[in-house]
């Protein structure tokens, strides 16, 4: 986030730090976790909407079936209405920000490789430049979902192709935790968090959406059902829970050390990458080889649980390195960042002494006892972070804890970790029968 950035300094010439972090006086999170199931309101030939939650938190619930394209025809039509209202929302609000931080030396929402190309070559070329890096490594069943999303919304389909290259372009910081073992209260058992830190002073807030792709497993190439947590009109993947009991976390790194080598704008965007991992990957180990394989792109820390192995890896991902962690051998080893047993975590970023050692330390409170019900009340509401989105799985259950930013006219508080968490049964999710129409 761009205030975090701004409070960020240079500490020593050859490291620098983030030197922001929480509000020491930061209160629990006391609101009941609402459980009430999903809502039916339509359904078209394929797709249903339910909805999740009450009263200012309530979240789309989609489920789609058929071919890629099918599925995002469905997608747009069935939400018509959200879907191209939030892409014209976020195309203005790219726009508003470029010219914002184009026209100013603070850093902000964009990386700022993107915005000297903006400012010599124009908004379009450099968009255009970036498809042109990315498109060679993209599977086309990415654009054959956008084209039938375009197709059934009615908007321009390069905005919405557009609109996916943001996770390349722009800075997030978020926090992620895996917990399994010694950690946990069911020793069979794995706990992961996904804090999504980002752009929550954007229209993303006021189009939140479980996006459930029911996917013809009778044809393993095909992959398997996976639930996407993100946006109307958007079906890249940067949080989700996958229906062989995997989930990812992911964090955009601002302040890397040494061992990230350089970044490379020529590879796979990481919010399909991500997907991937969710529709294809039946096990860690597949995950662990798809990231080591892949034409990586950006300094990035992701996180992978399988609640099948019960375990959770962290990963140092760049273009030249993938590193794959454990509690053993988790880094960066510093003394704001202590080895848990049994957890692997960051806070914000990977040099962020600030909201690394009070994620760590709340860890550390609950360790032995890491819950949903103890992350979302005293985890990310002490620690402020997930200002946008969050989520809490609990892959061995099935279960996931979602809790959305407020939206636009909404009352109580802003951020996403001090509002009321909706607790969604994945596996019912994944039950939900084709309409007959
Ligand atoms: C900078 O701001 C001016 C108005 O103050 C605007 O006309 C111009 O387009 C902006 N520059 C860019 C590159 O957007
Ligand atoms: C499975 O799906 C792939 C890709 O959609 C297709 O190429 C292949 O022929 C299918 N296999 C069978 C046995 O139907
Ligand atoms: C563990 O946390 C739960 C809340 O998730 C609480 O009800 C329980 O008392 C705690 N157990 C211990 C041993 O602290």
């Amino acid at each position: 986030m761009s205030w975090n950035w701004s409070v960020c300094v240079v500490l020593l010439a050859a490291l620098t730090l983030c030197h922001a972090g929480p509000d020491p006086h930061a209160k629990p999170n006391l609101n009941p976790i609402q459980t009430d199931p999903p809502v039916f309101v339509r359904q078209t030939e394929n797709a249903k909407l339910y909805t999740v939650g009450k009263g200012d938190d309530i979240i789309n619930v989609l489920h789609l079936w058929g071919n890629p394209y099918e599925r995002g025809f469905a997608h747009g039509t069935i939400m018509k209405e959200e879907a191209s209202a939030m892409m014209k929302a976020v195309w203005g609000y790219f726009e508003k920000e470029i010219i914002d931080a184009v026209n100013s030396t603070v850093p902000g929402f964009f990386k700022e490789w993107f915005l000297k190309d903006v400012a010599n070559l124009g908004l379009d070329v450099a968009l255009d430049l970036e498809k042109a890096a990315t498109k060679p490594y993209t599977p086309q069943y990415f654009y054959d979902e956008i084209q039938g999303l375009a197709d059934g919304a009615g908007v321009d389909v390069k905005i919405i192709e557009r609109i996916h290259l943001i996770g390349e372009l722009t800075k997030g910081s978020c926090s992620m935790y895996g917990a399994w073992g010694k950690a946990v209260p069911l020793p069979n058992s794995v706990m992961q968090l996904r804090a999504l830190d980002w752009a929550s002073d954007g229209p993303f807030q006021n189009y939140p959406q479980l996006t459930v792709y029911h996917i013809d497993d009778s044809n393993a190439t095909n992959g398997h059902s996976f639930v996407n947590i993100g946006w109307s009109g958007w079906v890249g993947s940067i949080t989700g829970m996958s229906s062989t009991q995997m989930a990812i976390s992911e964090i955009g790194v601002a302040y890397p050390d040494d061992t990230f080598g350089k970044e490379s704008r020529f590879g796979f965007p990481f919010t399909f990458l991500l997907r991937d991992i969710l529709q294809f990957d039946n096990t860690l180990d597949d995950s662990i080889n798809r990231i080591a394989n892949a034409h990586r792109t950006c300094d990035l820390i992701l996180g992978v649980g399988d609640g099948k192995l019960n375990t959770f890896r962290g990963i140092e991902y760049s273009a030249e390195v993938s590193y794959f962690f454990d509690d053993i051998n988790m880094r960066p080893v510093a003394e704001w960042h202590p080895k848990i047993e049994n957890v692997v975590y960051w806070g914000m970023d990977w040099l962020d002494p600030g909201y690394s050692s009070v994620l760590g330390r709340q860890l550390q409170k609950y360790h032995g006892n890491i819950t949903a019900e103890n992350t979302i009340r005293d985890i990310v509401s002490i620690v402020q972070t997930g200002d946008l989105h969050i989520a809490v799985y609990d892959l061995t259950k099935n279960i996931m804890y979602v809790a959305n930013a407020r939206k636009d006219n909404a009352g109580g508080p802003k951020n996403a970790y001090d509002r009321p968490f909706i607790r969604v049964d994945a596996k019912k999710l994944f039950d939900e029968h084709k309409p007959t129409v």
